[in-house]
């Protein structure tokens, strides 16, 4: 497990320059988000047109991108944070440095606009849905994955969570959560009709994977541990709708 490796308030994205060499590292501070990567890119179907733009909103270092790999989409990366951008474009995302809440793209640019762990980073996470929904073209597709404003949530994703070797500490502000029904109303304003779904680590893979780097080996020389669908949105939990409108 490894800090920011200064002294930051919570959800500093600063911390993400302190993290900067764990991005791509299987078995660093950020391997979840590689899991979560696969699962959000199968909710992604191919393109279905040449040109076909995916927008990475909050694209960090662009781990989604070998996960789209065939899939026939130019990947737009969007992020604050330029040492994570600098990473994206390193595997092939073309980025552009800016704010999810004011994104300097044009109006239905996207066919598809991927979300995956921003939203609970972002102060005006309603700001950032509309941007989201501005983004898609008619009929262009929402993903994403969030953590839920429940107690549940903060207890096993912060006070627990942070003290795991999955998540760095302090990189959650749990008053930034995003209420799952509010997340539904807010993109329903902006004419996507999202479905959400539970989702989790499967126990027995992230059990095997903690297991090899107690013996020091890394998380390469095994698979990854599949994120699954659960029961509950209380937690983790992934949207996917179309915009209508
Ligand atoms: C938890 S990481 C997720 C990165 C990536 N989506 C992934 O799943 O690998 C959150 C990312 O959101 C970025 N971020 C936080 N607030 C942002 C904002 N308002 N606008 C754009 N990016 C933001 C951070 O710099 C960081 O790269």
């Amino acid at each position: 497990m490894r800090d920011a490796g200064r002294t930051l308030p919570r959800n500093d994205p600063r911390q993400y320059d302190d993290l900067a060499g764990e991005w791509w590292r299987p078995d660093g501070a950020f391997a979840m988000l590689h899991w979560l990567a696969e699962a959000r890119a199968e909710l992604v179907p191919a393109a279905s047109r040449p040109g076909a733009l995916l927008v990475d909103l909050g694209c960090g270092a662009g781990l989604l991108a070998p996960h789209l790999a065939g899939k026939g989409y130019r990947h737009v990366g969007v992020d604050l944070t330029f040492s994570a951008l600098e990473q994206a474009a390193a595997h092939g995302v073309t980025v552009v440095n800016g704010d999810a809440t004011a994104v300097p793209l044009a109006d239905g640019c996207a066919d598809v606009v991927a979300a995956g762990e921003l939203l609970e980073h972002v102060p005006d996470w309603r700001r950032a849905v509309a941007e989201a929904c501005r983004l898609l073209r008619p009929g262009g597709l929402l993903v994403l994955d969030t953590l839920n404003d429940t107690a549940l949530s903060r207890l096993l994703a912060v006070h627990i969570g942070e003290r795991l070797p999955t998540v760095p500490r302090g990189i959650h502000d749990p008053r930034l959560f995003v209420d799952a029904r509010a997340l539904v109303a807010e993109s329903a304003r902006h004419g996507v009709e999202l479905r959400l779904r539970g989702i989790r680590p499967q126990l027995t893979g992230v059990l095997a994977w903690l297991a090899r780097r107690v013996r020091g080996a890394t998380g390469a020389a095994g698979p990854a541990p599949r994120i699954v669908p659960t029961w509950s949105t209380a937690v983790l939990y992934q949207g996917r709708g179309v915009r209508t409108g």
